[in-house]
């Protein structure tokens, strides 16, 4: 027999996604299609992000992790575990490695989620590196609803730190981006891998985690007195710690490092 808790543990999964869990699939034709080669890194991504949001629920079940340094930094010392695990890490599991393919975003449901390749000239394409649309944002006006992953070009290539300054790549893999973690002390958010990111993203995407637990980009002001968003790793440890359980790139921060440099429990 199924111990208590793990029954419960099975029975709020499939209450929390039985038939909510969104199709997810890559849009493969016309406007904003992804090419052969991105799908490869699409794929790669998905791995990835599975990889680190598995690894973030483990670290999230052990015993008094609560009380763990990098826990309290990035979601201060009155989270539940538990509760970030289930909500925030636990549906990548339900994830398919390798999404199916859509050939036009139109006529989607509310319960689609679909990865998309927009070019350069796009909206967003230079300033961002994914976005996140969902079902109920109205920018692109009411009959056009949908739940979009966009992917501009720049997720495709990389800023990475090394001995004599920067170099650009158009891959980083998450050993590359723990040696760029280990050699700066203040670790660029721009050399991270699609994985990060998608993990970023998908805290985000309501279909996906649930409108409640819905996640933003919460504002900083750094020590200039320039308002920013907090991406980077000291700013996501320095806003208080309300915000730090709805800003999406605390999730990322926390499966990135406890998969790669921090260790629990820590000493
Ligand atoms: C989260 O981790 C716990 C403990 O290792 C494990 O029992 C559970 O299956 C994991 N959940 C997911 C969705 O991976
Ligand atoms: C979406 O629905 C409209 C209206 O029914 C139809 O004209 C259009 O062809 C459909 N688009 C696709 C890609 O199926």
């Amino acid at each position: 027999m199924l111990p208590r808790l793990l029954i419960s543990a099975l029975l709020f999964a499939f209450v929390a996604f039985a038939g909510a869990f969104p199709h997810i699939r890559i849009l493969n034709e016309g406007d904003d299609a992804c090419s052969k080669e991105k799908i490869e890194r699409i794929n790669q991504m998905i791995l990835d992000a599975k990889n680190l949001a598995s690894s973030a629920n483990d670290t999230l079940y052990k015993p008094n992790v609560a009380k763990s340094s990098g826990f309290v930094a990035l979601f201060g010392s009155n989270a539940n575990p538990i509760d970030i695990a289930n909500k925030h890490f636990a549906p990548f599991n339900m994830t398919p490695d390798v999404p199916k393919f859509v050939s036009s975003v139109q006529n989607l449901t509310a319960k689609d989620l679909t990865f998309t390749c927009p070019t350069y000239g796009a909206p967003k394409d230079t300033t961002a590196r994914m976005s996140t649309r969902n079902w109920d944002d109205g920018d692109d006006g009411p009959d056009q609803r949908n739940n979009l992953i966009r992917i501009y070009p720049s997720s495709f290539e990389y800023v990475v730190p090394d001995s004599t300054g920067w170099h650009v790549v158009d891959t980083l893999s998450v050993p590359t981006a723990v040696r760029a973690v280990i050699a700066k002390t203040w670790f660029d958010e721009k050399a991270v891998p699609m994985g990060f990111t998608l993990v970023h993203e998908m805290q985000h995407a309501d279909a996906f985690i649930g409108t409640k637990n819905h996640c933003i980009d919460v504002k900083y002001t750094n020590t200039e007195g320039k308002t920013v968003k907090a991406y980077g790793l000291q700013q996501a440890q320095r806003i208080t710690a309300a915000p730090k359980v709805v800003n999406a790139q605390n999730y990322a921060w926390f499966a990135f490092l406890y998969r790669t440099v921090w260790v629990f429990p820590d000493k």
